[in-house]
């Protein structure tokens, strides 16, 4: 999507310098800075401290990163540990590993002076992959908008709420939860967006940063806003992404996207999700209970980051130092307050028999459900 009328991806190959360019989100939306990644370690740092973020764009680091340490060193005990490496990073977003064990399945039967190819070319693969998954997600999601749109009175915008960043910013390009809304901007529907703020990191500050740097009218506002905006029919649809979907339905995402959906429950407002299937974990029945939630460090939660008077980034403390403190990064939002899941290739109801039906490839899991 665009940056200032320039078209950029959150992550890009080098082919001169034979590194991967990406944008270091640490610092938005105060600064746009760009970062180089070139060994395996870099990459793992870069996605454990959130240089880069968002299940999807999670998912294409990592490929990238296999393929940067095949071309150093493409032996088995390199792939090996490479993935490691990687996979223990982040433990809540699936794309991570399911990306992961593709390059693995790919790269190890291969002899080892094939494996740097086949590994850039899998990595590139999987990124354009995803750019057209996410343009399938809002193609998808543009139906909901419109139909909302021929049903509100002449001149009043629709008006989305999001949660966290599932924009561009967290794919390689168009984003999950806001393919839909850049797809409706493009259609000329006039659209608002609500940007919730999404403490401890700010996120919300990311999904204001783009969809402002593209043009698309919104509002930041603070997490504790959303249910009072919807008690108000202030808002049309949420629309969010997740970091992991269990095969019943149930959505993991990051934190606070629960108390969203209660609200939206509760006001009769749709409640949507917008996810590529990558993110669908098959092996887990229960999402509530199954899914594994990263806890990130305390640091997070007692200091945040922002512009100085004097226009440098900076960190200020808010906590007393004799608090204990918390800092779950995702909560699981049970399928039965969803009403759709937005996929690549369709909508459906957010259960078993929802996903099975449009993917029935996997529908064999059916039978082990208790
Ligand atoms: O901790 P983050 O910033 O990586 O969490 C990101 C989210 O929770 C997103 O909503 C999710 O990954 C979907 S991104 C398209």
């Amino acid at each position: 999507m665009k940056v200032d009328g320039t078209h950029y991806r959150s992550i890009w190959f080098n082919e001169v310098t034979y590194d991967v360019g990406i944008i270091d989100q640490r610092w938005l939306p105060s600064e746009f800075r760009i970062a180089t990644l070139k060994t395996g370690d870099q990459f793992a740092t870069a996605i454990r401290d959130m240089w880069v973020r968002g299940a999807p764009l999670i998912g294409a680091t990592a490929a990238y990163g296999v393929a940067m340490e095949m071309a150093a060193d493409s032996s088995d005990q390199a792939l090996d540990h490479v993935w490691h490496t990687l996979n223990e990073t982040r433990p809540t977003a699936i794309n991570l590993r399911w990306a992961l064990d593709r390059c693995r399945d790919h790269l190890a039967p291969l002899a080892l002076d094939a494996r740097p190819d086949a590994a850039l070319q899998l990595a590139h693969e999987i990124a354009e992959e995803d750019v057209e998954t996410n343009r399938m997600l809002g193609v998808h999601g543009l139906a909901l908008i419109r139909d909302i749109a021929a049903h509100k009175p002449q001149g009043e915008p629709v008006r989305v709420l999001t949660h966290c960043n599932a924009g561009w910013l967290a794919t390689v390009d168009w984003g999950t939860a806001t393919s839909p809304i850049y797809h409706a901007a493009e259609a000329g529907i006039d659209i608002y967006v609500y940007a919730g703020e999404t403490r401890p990191r700010n996120q919300g500050g990311i999904t204001a940063w783009e969809l402002g740097s593209h043009g698309v009218q919104h509002a930041f506002i603070v997490d504790n806003a959303g249910g009072h905006l919807m008690q108000h029919g202030m808002v049309d649809i949420v629309i969010v992404g997740t970091d992991r979907t269990a095969a019943n339905g149930d959505v993991c995402n990051k934190i606070g996207t629960y108390l969203k959906a209660l609200a939206a429950y509760d006001n009769n407002v749709p409640f949507y999700v917008a996810l590529p299937s990558s993110t669908i974990d098959w092996s887990l029945y229960d999402g509530v209970s199954e899914i594994p939630i990263e806890e990130r460090p305390v640091e997070e939660v007692t200091r945040v980051q922002g512009l100085g008077q004097d226009g440098k980034i900076a960190k200020v403390s808010i906590t007393p130092p004799f608090s204990d403190i918390s800092n779950p990064a995702f909560d699981v939002t049970p399928g039965r307050l969803i009403n759709g899941l937005i996929t690549e290739r369709g909508i459906c109801d957010a259960s078993t028999d929802g996903l099975a039906g449009l993917f029935p490839e996997h529908v064999i899991l059916k039978g082990k459900l208790p």
